[in-house]
């Protein structure tokens, strides 16, 4: 297996970190991987946060936590099961107390198709350099929060994909959930 593949393998959603910072020059690395996805008509419609402030991300975490156990409240069996586990072990559901989360803020035509790979090229830049990462959907619960929205510079016209967390997995990588085998027709 080649390297490329062997590190898209390798990636975990991490959901435990320590507390130490991202270094900045792994961080812009990082970035840097994610800025350089393709995009429709290479129309580059993103920009990125990057939430460090030990006080915004505790923010983000109080305003999401009674969202996200009202959203849990209608959520299907399934997944209210896997998230009890998922609750049990953190003290933070939604952002697991991890040291940078990536906002990638887009806008623009194909913004719903580019952002995505913006996104997962952040988590296996992330992954090559030893850094765990999660994309987080309830942390969009946040996001409608007006000290958020003015924080983020939130337009009516963007979106936010992710948030993706960043940060030294606590205990290593996890071992992989199980996946499926691919269905494949070869015509
Ligand atoms: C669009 C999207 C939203 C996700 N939202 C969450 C989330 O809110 N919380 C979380 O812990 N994991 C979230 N994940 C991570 C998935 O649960 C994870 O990718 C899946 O369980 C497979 O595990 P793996 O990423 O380790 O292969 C999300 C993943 C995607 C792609």
């Amino acid at each position: 297996m080649n390297e490329i593949i062997e590190n898209i393998k390798k990636r975990r959603s991490v959901r435990a970190y320590e507390a130490k910072p991202v270094p900045e020059d792994i961080l812009m690395q990082i970035i840097d991987a994610g800025n350089s996805a393709p995009s429709g008509g290479n129309s580059q419609g993103w920009r990125f946060v990057v939430a460090e402030e030990e006080k915004f991300r505790k923010k983000l975490t109080k305003i999401a936590i009674p969202r996200y156990k009202k959203w849990m409240e209608s959520a299907p069996e399934n997944l209210k099961e896997m998230r009890k586990e998922v609750d049990a072990k953190t003290s933070d559901p939604i952002f697991y107390l991890a040291p940078a989360i990536v906002f990638v803020i887009g806008s623009g035509m194909s913004k719903d198709l580019d952002c995505p790979m913006v996104c997962q090229n952040i988590m296996l830049a992330a992954r090559s350099l030893n850094i765990g990462s999660c994309w987080v959907f309830f942390g969009q619960l946040a996001l409608n929060d007006p000290e958020i929205k003015k924080a983020l510079e939130l337009k009516d016209n963007e979106r936010v994909y992710g948030p993706i967390l960043l940060g030294y997995p606590e205990g290593g990588f996890p071992d992989s959930p199980p996946k499926k085998q691919p269905t494949v027709k070869i015509i």
